[in-house]
């Protein structure tokens, strides 16, 4: 093989025209190998010059090292202009608009359930309270009997209360929450001040005013010289700081066996008077039953339902707005963002 000067100018000339017409840079790339890289023909021709008379070295080599050199520049140049264009089109097709509305991601909130326990039990800790649980798969014994319920109260039959199977195992879904009382007086001493909130079945059916799980708060204190005021009291603070300052609340003599006397509380709320929950001072057979000294000691006790106090304090008429889940009914109440 010799070198041939009109090869290396056409050699040149079709690699300067190639790079003039090339319209983006995957172009450039088969420009380098075919014109540019190792294989290329001017490559070729420079490993050839070893090979040739000493003679005309000097001149061949100075021949393919200019054409080699243009193509070089050439190339450069043009790569930097075809960069620059590739650069502009991605700016455009991946232009974001930083002007259009964000997309908003539904925040989850609390059930406003959990809020008025929150608020409860915090209404309780700033008066020196606890927050006291218990299981909700209670034993029959502290459900009914430490409470004095008898074996043979209505509240016990299968149409009041979910029994657990094996029944021997004497296991309920607990009815109220007032077994955390007599757990509580087991486990502590007086003076107790506590407050229980949690779940409690009954076995009703889902209706606009029931639902066989619900929630209730349970209030008990011990301590010397604990009287029928300090409940009213209690139950005054208790009642406005949930209905408001106006809430006027009443006693109405009831029964309980597990406070004696008893009363239903009443609140007199947007113009009528509405039954709130249960209260009273805690059955002296309780207390000894958890071996408190009467003679030292006395307590009070109350216990509300939540729904309840939900669906009055909120005009709510219908149970299943509650139970059901349903967003737009917890928004409502300002949970979650819209
Ligand atoms: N445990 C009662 C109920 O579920 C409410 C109550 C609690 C009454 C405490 C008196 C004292 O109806």
């Amino acid at each position: 093989m010799s070198l041939d000067q009109a090869q290396i100018n056409r050699d040149l000339a079709s690699a300067l025209s190639a790079i003039a017409s090339a319209v983006n840079l995957d172009a450039m790339k088969q420009i380098k190998i075919d014109f540019v890289g190792d294989k290329s023909p001017l490559a070729k021709a420079n490993q050839l010059l070893a090979s040739i008379d000493q003679s005309q070295r000097a001149e061949f080599g100075k021949l393919i090292g200019s054409a080699r050199a243009q193509i070089n520049q050439a190339f450069e140049k043009k790569s930097v202009e075809l960069s620059e264009v590739r650069d502009t089109e991605v700016l455009l097709t991946e232009r974001v608009d930083v002007t259009l509305p964000g997309r908003r991601t539904l925040k989850g909130g609390l059930h406003p359930l959990t809020i008025l326990t929150n608020e409860i039990n915090d209404l309780f800790i700033g008066l020196g309270y606890k927050v006291a649980e218990g299981p909700e798969l209670e034993s029959a014994w502290l459900n009914f009997d430490a409470l004095n319920i008898p074996a043979d109260h209505p509240a016990r039959t299968m149409q009041d209360t979910f029994f657990v199977e094996p029944l021997d195992a004497n296991l309920v879904l607990r009815t109220h929450t007032s077994p955390v009382q007599i757990r509580t007086m087991l486990d502590e001493k007086p003076p107790i001040y506590v407050i229980c909130p949690g779940k409690t079945y009954r076995s009703d059916e889902l209706d606009a005013t029931h639902t066989p799980v619900f929630h209730q708060v349970e209030g008990l204190v011990v301590d010397e010289n604990i009287t029928m005021a300090d409940l009213k009291g209690t139950l005054d603070f208790f009642a406005k700081s949930i209905f408001g300052e106006n809430v006027k609340t009443r006693l109405r003599p009831s029964f309980f066996p597990f406070t004696e006397p008893s009363a239903e509380v009443d609140v007199f709320f947007n113009g009528r008077w509405i039954e709130w929950g249960g209260c009273g001072m805690v059955n002296e057979k309780v207390l000894i039953g958890c071996g408190i000294d009467t003679k030292k000691f006395s307590g009070f006790a109350f216990g509300m339902g939540l729904e309840r106090t939900l669906m009055v304090k909120h005009g709510i008429n219908d149970m299943h707005d509650i139970v059901e889940g349903d967003v737009r009914f917890t928004q409502s109440f300002g949970v979650g963002n819209k």
